[in-house]
């Protein structure tokens, strides 16, 4: 069971905006939870003592919310309360997190909820941060942007230029009229080159490796960076990568820091490029997985660490379901 808050205001104590708020509430709260009539136990409402047309009970079940018990109260005169609000609390039968609205003026009793959200997952190739952010996005209804799926588009541009990514000016030229976007379709990250969609093609073993070489370059990050800024900006979202944490977003407010064994990582992702017809040995999978860590680390330029006040989970001797419950009892504890 859980329960969903929300509030609203109106500017005036009169019946039909009194209506139309509390249908307007109940609306935003249904479509955002995708939530069902059936899967409702109660709606509880209350409003501050400036209101006296209308019950907000009543306009909820004129708005089509009565296939349920419906309760109104009034609150309390509390002295600096915000003036004409009617608050909610829907109990529902759900597992998974929900989102609670708050619209006009009762914005501002929640900052916390009505600002955009984001979450930094960083860590080592194999650490388990693309899974873990797939399943945490998906369970809190917000975007997941893998932030390695850029640089990899860079690195697929090398390629497809037979540009040496040891030669900067090289590389500098591709990238300054480079152009690089994630659409969503379906839910699923779609990276776009130019106009084309590569999400398949920056999965080889080469890219994965290139990309680690040309991230490193300052005018590759700085271009980047711009972009995962702009995204997180606008949209709720987990970013995946290397310096979310320490760079990208130093003030985010949910960092995580991803690390396993080498060896761990190595063998899952053996596993992952077998599933996907990928030929390469073990002890290549794991010379690769070395390589890449020595890179990320010891760049000048942003180089893969754990932000000093970002929670590390060693994922070496845990499923996928513990590392995912873990970091949303985390983030559910604040939000
Ligand atoms: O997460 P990944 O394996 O798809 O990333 C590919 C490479 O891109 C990685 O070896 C280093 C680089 N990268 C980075 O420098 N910063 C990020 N935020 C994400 C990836």
């Amino acid at each position: 069971m859980r329960a969903i808050r929300g509030a609203t205001t109106v500017a005036s104590d009169c019946a039909d905006e009194i209506k139309s708020a509390v249908k307007e509430l109940l609306d935003e709260i249904f479509t955002v939870n995708n939530l069902r009539l059936d899967e409702v136990v109660c709606i509880m409402l209350s409003n501050t003592s400036d209101i006296n047309s209308y019950y907000p009970a009543k306009a909820a079940r004129e708005a089509g919310y009565a296939r349920f018990p419906l309760y109104s109260s009034l609150e309390p005169e509390i002295e600096g309360s915000l003036a004409r609000c009617i608050r909610v609390m829907i109990l529902c039968e759900r597992s998974k997190a929900v989102k609670h609205v708050y619209l006009r003026e009762a914005k501002s009793l929640r900052k916390d909820l009505t600002k955009v959200l984001n979450i930094a997952i960083d860590g080592p190739a194999g650490s388990g941060k693309s899974t873990i952010s797939r399943i945490i996005a998906e369970k809190l209804g917000i975007l997941y942007l893998d932030t390695g799926a850029m640089y990899r588009a860079i690195a697929l541009k090398c390629v497809r230029n037979n540009a040496d990514y040891a030669d900067k000016d090289a590389v500098r030229h591709l990238v300054n009229d480079i152009d690089i976007k994630v659409d969503y379709r379906d839910g699923r990250q779609i990276t776009l080159l130019d106009g084309e969609d590569v999400s398949e093609q920056i999965r080889t073993p080469q890219v994965s490796l290139l990309a680690s070489y040309v991230s490193a370059y300052s005018f590759v990050r700085t271009k980047m960076v711009e972009l995962q800024r702009e995204i997180a900006s606008k949209f709720s979202c987990v970013l995946d990568g290397r310096d979310i944490g320490t760079n990208v977003l130093p003030d985010c407010e949910f960092k995580f820091y991803l690390t396993a064994a080498p060896d761990v990582r190595a063998k899952r992702r053996h596993l992952e490029n077998l599933s996907k017809g990928v030929e390469q040995s073990y002890e290549e999978v794991l010379k690769e997985i070395e390589e890449r860590d020595f890179h990320d680390k010891n760049r000048a330029v942003a180089p893969l660490k754990k932000a000093v006040d970002a929670t590390e989970v060693d994922t070496s001797d845990m499923s996928i379901d513990e590392v995912a419950s873990l970091l949303l009892s985390k983030i559910e504890e604040k939000i």
